[in-house]
C-alpha cells in the first residue's frame, strides 16, 4: 500500500453521504465558497468550488435535488453587493456543465418555494448566509428555517468547520447530518498524518506572527521529528537567542483578540525548550535575505512600503535598519535536505515575502523539496491560506499530496482542537 493510500485508507468516525440513503432526497449542503475575488469581482482561486464538486456530483447521481449554502467574506449581517454569490454561481455552473439556479436570499417564502419546487438533478445556490447576523449568532430559529428547506443536511465546508454557526452547528439539531467527501478527505489527511505519520515527520511553519502559530508549534512538537521555522516569526525566536535581527518584525508582549496578554518571546523560549526535552529538533534560519523598508508615495499619492538595498546572497546577522524578508540560501539548503529525508511533511506558512519575486526563493526551495518528497512516495500536506497561495503561484500545487481548502480550520485541527462543525455530525457507530 502506498503512503498516500495509507492516509486515505483511514476512515473518519463521522457518517458520510455514503453511509445514509440519500436517493431522491432534497439535500442541503453547507459548502465553503468563500473564495478570493479581485476588485472587479472575478474569482481568483476556485479551489474551494472545485473541492465541493465530488459531493455535488455524487448527490446528483443519486437523483437528489441539491441546495447549496455558503458564506462569503464578513458582511456582518448586512447586505453588501460585493459579497453576493452571483460569480460563484456562474463558476459552479461552468465547472458542473449544468444550470445552477440562485436565490436572492437564503431564507424566506420565496426561497422556501424555490427549494420546494426543485426537482431531482437540479441545483439551487442560496445567497450569502452572513447577510443575516443570525448565521454567526447560531440563532436556533434561523437554523430551523434553513433546515426547513431540505430532508438531509451535509457539511462539506471544511474551511468553516471551526465556526459554530447556524449553518454549521445549529442546523444539525433539525436534520439528519452527515459529512461530504471534501470534509472527509480533509480530515483523513490532516488528522490522519498526525495520528500515524511515516517518519521522519517534518513540519514547516512560517508566516508573520508567532502569536498566530504558537499553539500549532506547541502541538506539533509532540508529534514531529523536526520542526523548521521560517517567515518573519523566526525573528522573535532569533532575537531571544541573541541574534541581530535589525528592524525585522519581532513580537513582544501583545494582547490577543480576547484582551489576554500573550508574551511572545517567552512562548518562543518555551517552544525551544520543549523541543530539547522531547527529542524533536526545532531549526531556525541560519542566514537571511535582508532589505531596507522605505515608505514612498505612489503615483496616486498613497504611501506604500518598498524594499531597498536587498542582500540577495544572504547574511548571518541583519543590519540595523534592515529587516529579514526571506530565509537565506544556506537555510534553504538545510531545510530542503530535511524535507527530502522526510516520509511525512506538513507545511503551513511561507518562508518570506514570497509575493515579491526577489524574496520568494526560500519558499520556492521549500516547495521544490516538498515536491521531491512527494515524488519519492512521501506524503506532503500544505494547510493554510498563504502557504497554499505560495505553492500555487510558484507552480508546485500538482506535486503536493494534499492541499487543504481550510485556513483557520486547518490550523485549529493541527492545534488539536475539536472542530464544532465536524463534532456535531452523526457518528458512524450511532
Ligand atoms: C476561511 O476563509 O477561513 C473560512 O471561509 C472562514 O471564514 P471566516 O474566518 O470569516 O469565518
Amino acid at each position: 500500500m502506498s503512503a498516500q493510500n495509507m492516509v486515505m485508507g483511514k476512515t473518519i468516525s463521522k457518517k458520510t453521504i455514503e453511509d445514509i440513503d440519500v436517493s431522491g432526497k432534497r439535500v442541503l449542503i453547507r459548502v465553503d465558497f468563500n473564495v478570493p475575488q479581485d476588485a472587479d469581482g472575478r474569482i481568483t482561486d476556485d479551489r474551494r468550488i472545485k473541492g465541493a464538486l465530488p459531493t455535488i456530483e455524487y448527490l446528483l447521481s443519486k437523483n437528489c435535488a441539491v441546495i447549496l449554502m455558503s458564506h462569503m467574506g464578513r458582511p456582518k449581517g448586512q447586505v453588501h453587493d460585493k459579497y453576493r454569490l452571483d460569480q460563484v454561481r456562474v463558476r459552479l455552473s461552468e465547472l458542473l456543465g449544468r444550470d445552477v439556479f440562485k436565490t436572492a436570499d437564503c431564507i424566506g417564502d420565496i426561497v422556501w418555494e424555490k427549494a420546494n419546487a426543485l426537482q431531482s438533478g437540479q441545483i439551487l445556490l442560496l445567497e450569502n448566509l452572513r447577510f443575516h447576523s443570525e448565521e454567526e449568532e447560531n440563532d436556533p430559529e434561523f437554523a430551523k428555517k434553513l433546515a426547513g428547506l431540505a430532508d438531509v443536511y451535509v457539511n462539506d465546508a471544511f474551511g468553516t468547520a471551526h465556526r459554530a454557526h447556524a449553518s454549521t452547528e445549529g442546523i444539525t439539531k433539525y436534520l439528519p447530518s452527515v459529512a461530504g467527501f471534501l470534509m472527509e478527505k480533509e480530515i483523513q489527511f490532516l488528522s490522519g498524518i498526525l495520528e500515524n505519520p511515516g517518519r521522519p515527520f517534518v513540519a514547516i511553519i512560517g508566516g508573520a506572527k508567532v502569536s498566530d502559530k504558537i499553539k500549532v508549534i506547541d502541538s506539533l512538537l509532540d508529534k514531529v521529528d523536526v520542526l523548521l521555522i521560517g517567515g518573519a516569526m523566526a525573528y522573535t525566536f532569533l532575537k531571544e537567542q541573541g541574534v541581530a535581527v535589525g528592524a525585522s518584525l519581532v513580537e513582544g508582549v501583545i494582547e490577543d483578540k480576547k484582551g489576554q496578554k500573550v508574551d511572545c518571546p517567552a512562548l518562543a523560549r518555551q517552544a525551544i525548550e520543549k523541543a530539547k526535552t522531547n527529542n524533536s529538533r526545532l531549526l531556525l534560519p541560519v542566514d537571511h535575505i535582508q532589505a531596507k523598508p522605505v515608505k514612498e508615495m505612489d503615483a496616486g499619492g498613497h504611501e506604500k512600503l518598498v524594499w531597498k538595498e536587498a542582500s540577495l546572497n544572504g547574511v548571518k546577522d541583519i543590519q540595523e535598519g534592515f529587516a529579514g524578508v526571506d530565509i537565506g540560501p544556506e537555510t534553504s539548503r538545510i531545510y530542503a535536505e530535511e524535507i527530502q529525508k522526510a516520509k511525512t511533511v506538513i507545511w503551513n506558512g511561507p518562508m518570506g515575502i514570497f509575493e515579491e519575486k526577489p524574496f520568494s526563493k526560500g519558499t520556492l526551495e521549500v516547495a521544490r523539496a516538498c515536491a521531491a518528497t512527494s515524488e519519492q512516495g512521501g506524503i506532503t500536506v500544505v494547510g493554510g491560506g498563504d502557504s497554499v497561495a505560495a505553492v500555487e503561484s510558484l507552480g508546485y500545487s500538482q506535486k503536493i499530496t494534499h492541499i487543504s481548502t481550510g485556513g483557520g480550520a486547518a490550523l485549529e485541527l493541527l492545534e488539536g482542537k475539536t472542530l464544532p462543525g465536524l463534532a456535531v455530525l452523526e457518528d458512524k457507530d450511532a
